[in-house]
């Protein structure tokens, strides 16, 4: 069974005056990227491999893009207690953000101008997802044991329960870098309270392990593999 892990929640204020982090450590920033108190993060300039991965035909919408780069560039330098210059992140051949050189691993999710920033000492995975009451269930999405959680729950029980698994669902298919590219439904999270816990057919039981954020109109799944599945081909 995975080990409870701490996972560190910023804000802006919080983010820009953090300390270099000793392994084993997981972070995640959410913020505005127009928040004031992001201004020394966002002060960084662009590098070559920000301008190039800028026109990278990714998810996210570009418009943000370059802000949301230096500022996880920023902050990742701020947790290896390195100067930013030396942090070099590009994408990798299934579009994942890779920090290059050093063992440091980054994960992005954002709506707009809102972001969830997450730098850890092994691979990790966040998303950022509006809490929306009515929202529908998406069934395809669903492994076995999920379904079964949420077909014993009452209709708005089971929408809340279904953002929980998305979430952490997809936090865990960013940290293993695949994203939807791998099958969703041969994953299975577990929700324990503010936790959970990750299991994916074919590999070993609860391989990753993450928590959540609730905040007043979203919520924030953060999830981390164990140092020793790191480089597990998926
Ligand atoms: C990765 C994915 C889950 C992103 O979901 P999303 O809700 O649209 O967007 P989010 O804002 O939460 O996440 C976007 C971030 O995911 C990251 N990302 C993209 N592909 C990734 C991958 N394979 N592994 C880890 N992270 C990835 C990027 O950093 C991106 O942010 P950036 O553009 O600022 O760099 C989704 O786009 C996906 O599964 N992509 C791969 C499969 C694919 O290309 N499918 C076609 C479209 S669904």
């Amino acid at each position: 069974m995975a080990k409870a892990l701490t996972i560190e929640w910023l804000d802006a204020a919080a983010a820009s005056r953090v300390e270099p982090a000793r392994p084993p450590f997981a972070r995640v920033l959410i913020c505005n990227l127009h928040d004031p108190a992001l201004a020394t993060l966002r002060s960084v300039a662009p590098n070559a491999g920000d301008l190039a991965d800028a026109h990278y035909p990714g998810a996210s919408g570009r418009s943000h893009f370059i802000e949301r780069r230096v500022v996880l560039r920023a902050f990742a330098a701020r947790c290896a207690g390195a100067d930013p210059d030396a942090i070099r992140i590009n994408y990798d051949e299934h579009g994942a953000p890779r920090v290059d050189g050093v063992d440091l691993f980054v994960s992005v999710s954002s709506r707009g101008g809102r972001v969830a920033l997450a730098v850890a000492s092994s691979p990790v995975g966040v998303d950022l997802e509006p809490v929306e009451v009515a929202g529908p269930v998406i069934e395809d999405v669903l492994g076995k044991r999920e379904r079964q959680v949420l077909e014993r729950l009452s209709t708005d029980a089971r929408t809340r329960a279904f953002v929980q698994i998305w979430t952490a669902k997809e936090a865990y298919l960013k940290a293993i870098g695949r994203g939807f590219k791998r099958d969703p439904t041969l994953v299975n999270i577990n929700v324990r309270e503010n936790m959970f816990t990750v299991e994916d057919t074919g590999f070993p039981a609860e391989l990753a392990a993450g928590a959540y954020m609730t905040l007043a109109e979203e919520i924030v799944a953060c999830a981390v593999l164990p140092p020793r599945v790191a480089g597990t081909t998926f």
